[in-house]
């Protein structure tokens, strides 16, 4: 069994940059979980099945490939919200907790970052990190990314989705967000991602 690294938090804090930048300096493997959500949504959306078919939806999660996940092709909102509805089933939530368990077994060592993970999927792992920022900051950093990419931007339905996605994320019966009793939190709400790296770094580097 490697050593696995358990980093969660709500959308856009900053979790999957630095998880990342942490896989590459350790040299382990990272799985961003948001990605085997994302692919069981499109997969749906793409076949035209509905998001609320506990089976069906059951079904395409435990098709997902952890080697074809690319975030560039599951990036879309309708992906995401999409993503954050059939995360609520405990049987899709099953299915992939077991493939993302499987994952963090690899040598010689993980990173896996998502909402559940040092609470449901990985709870015995050594480091636990809980990043997070004010959902403002959250909505700020999303809005300056897509403008910087040439897009245009709407900070205010940014804000609102950023909030209704963490109502919904630390709000459903199943596994929901909320730091494992002993995780290290990271606000990154006034730290620059350097910063929070190197908070990272400390806290890792006493537990290896
Ligand atoms: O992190 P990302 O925004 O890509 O995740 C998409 C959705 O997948 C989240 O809003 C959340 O509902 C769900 N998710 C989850 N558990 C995880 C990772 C993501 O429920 N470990």
């Amino acid at each position: 069994m490697g050593f696995v690294i358990a980093i969660d938090g709500p959308a856009a804090a900053g979790k999957g940059t630095l998880s990342r930048r942490i896989a590459e300096t350790y040299g382990f493997q990272h799985l961003d979980t948001g990605l085997t959500y994302r692919a069981t949504a499109k997969a749906l959306l793409d076949a035209g099945l509905p998001l609320d078919d506990e089976d069906v939806a059951e079904k395409m999660a435990r098709a997902v490939d952890l080697g074809g996940l690319d975030r560039s092709v599951l990036s879309r909102h309708e992906i995401g919200e999409a993503a954050s509805r059939i995360a609520v089933m405990p049987a899709v939530r099953r299915a992939l907790v077991e493939a993302q368990q499987a994952f963090s077994k690899r040598e010689p060592g993980t990173v896996l970052d998502g909402r559940d993970i040092g609470t449901v999927v990985c709870p015995s792992s050594p480091v636990k990190l809980y990043v997070t920022a004010s959902p403002e900051v959250r909505a700020r950093r999303r809005y300056d990314e897509i403008v910087a990419d040439g897009k245009p931007a709407d900070f205010e339905a940014i804000f609102a989705d950023v909030r209704k996605r963490d109502e919904r994320d630390m709000g459903r019966a199943d596994s929901p967000l909320k730091p494992a009793a002993d995780a290290h939190l990271l606000d990154t709400s006034e730290m620059s991602i350097e910063a929070a790296f190197q908070g990272a770094k400390t806290i890792i580097d006493a537990a290896l």
